[in-house]
């Protein structure tokens, strides 16, 4: 059974945006290399497909935090489940997000990376949900920015499933 849902962002636009988040961060990073961070699990879709459009040398590592404490809202306890493999000193860190909601994993990671000593570090977020920003973050890249809705789909979950979808789908507000 499939939860109700409808198409917010299609699989063309999301190809389309992608694209141009990756032509501009390669422009941007222009001779340097960059060390992608993708923030696991949601991430990870959409940092394999910008990778693609990514033209200047670049590595990818992985990190796992939890901040969820039940299906619909974040209770703001981070914690980290899996750690990179590689250190960061002295490069240039790109932490790859599916969403940034209340802002306190980003917020959170940011701090905790900063204190390895990354020449920079900068946050490429696909999905932006700005109302219920509770921690001040600063995005450099931002794909969508999106209304205070459940989403799911590329990437991003709804109890672990539907992270295969190819596009973006928001849940059905409960009626009354
Ligand atoms: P924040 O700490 O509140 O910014 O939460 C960010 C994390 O919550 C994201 O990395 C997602 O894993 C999860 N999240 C926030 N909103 C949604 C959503 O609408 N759908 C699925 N996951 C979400
Ligand atoms: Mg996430």
């Amino acid at each position: 059974m499939m939860i109700d849902h409808e198409v917010l962002i299609s699989e063309e636009n999301l190809k389309k945006r992608v694209r141009e988040l990756g032509d501009q961060i390669s422009k941007d990073y222009d001779g340097k290399e960059i060390c992608m961070i993708c923030v696991l699990k949601g991430g990870v879709i959409f940092m394999v497909d910008l990778a693609k459009y990514i033209t200047v040398p670049m590595t990818m590592d992985f990190m796992a935090v939890s901040s969820y404490g039940n299906d619909f809202t974040s209770t703001g306890v981070v914690k980290i489940v899996k750690d990179l493999d590689e250190s960061i000193e002295g490069k240039h860190v790109l932490i790859v997000e599916d969403i940034i909601d209340s802002g306190r994993t980003l917020h959170y990671l940011m701090n905790l990376l900063k204190e390895r000593k990354p020449s920079s570090i900068k946050i490429c977020t696909l999905l932006d949900k700005p109302e219920q920003r509770l921690v001040d973050v600063s995005v450099e890249y931002v794909g969508f920015v999106i209304p205070d809705q459940f989403v799911l789909g590329y990437g991003l979950d709804y109890q672990q499933k539907y992270r295969n979808l190819p596009y973006i789908g928001v849940v059905q507000p409960k009626e009354g």
